[in-house]
């Protein structure tokens, strides 16, 4: 969380939920001149007040503090459209069918975005009769290593996970045609369609 609630967040939240201000104010037991305050910026709710003002916006306290609301969109929890989350603190990773809020070591993760493979984040997928076998050539130590490597398809994903010294490489059993993704610590996730 950079900075407190805003009014506009407020504002945006309340006209969503077709509340007047006064409606707002009366379920939080307050006056609506102190919801109009809010909402242009002359004061802020008292931090007593957030959870009920979450409550009857609807809303988590996280994402109100955030200003951001999450919503799913993957209702049908299609695995191929599975959002992962990895904490900077612990390192540990955390996977969702779809938009999540999801935290950590207190502190709110976003939802990590593939990037495609570069020159050293290069991954070679072989196939065999039954398996694919996946290496990549990428620093494995202590500070600087590929975490996990995992594959996707419409009906499982599959996680393996890599430690430093180790190798960088995972077989999985082929399903055909899905994503694989992989995870460097320093420089986050790839993707790459198989
Ligand atoms: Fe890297």
């Amino acid at each position: 969380m950079n900075c407190y609630i805003t009014g506009a967040t407020i504002k945006a939240l309340r006209e969503k939920q077709r509340l007047t201000q006064s409606q707002l104010a009366e379920r939080l037991y307050i006056s609506d001149k102190t919801v109009s305050k809010w909402e242009t910026g002359k004061g802020f709710p008292d931090i007593s007040l957030l959870e009920p003002l979450a409550n009857a916006l609807k809303i988590s306290l996280p994402e109100l503090l955030s200003g951001q609301q999450i919503i799913n969109a993957n209702r049908s929890a299609n695995i191929m459209e599975t959002k992962l989350y990895v904490c900077p603190i612990c390192g540990n990773v955390l996977r969702a069918t779809g938009s999540a809020m999801v935290s950590c070591c207190g502190i709110t993760l976003p939802a990590l975005e593939a990037e495609q493979e570069d020159d050293d984040h290069r991954l070679i997928c072989e196939r065999s009769e039954d398996e694919y076998y996946v290496t990549l050539t990428h620093a494995m130590t202590k500070e600087h290593s590929i975490s996990f490597i995992a594959y996707c398809t419409q009906e499982r994903f599959e996680f393996v996970k890599l430690y430093p010294e180790g190798n960088a490489k995972a077989r999985f059993f082929s399903r055909g045609h899905g994503r694989l993704y992989w995870y460097c610590n320093h420089h986050g996730l790839f993707m790459k369609k198989i």
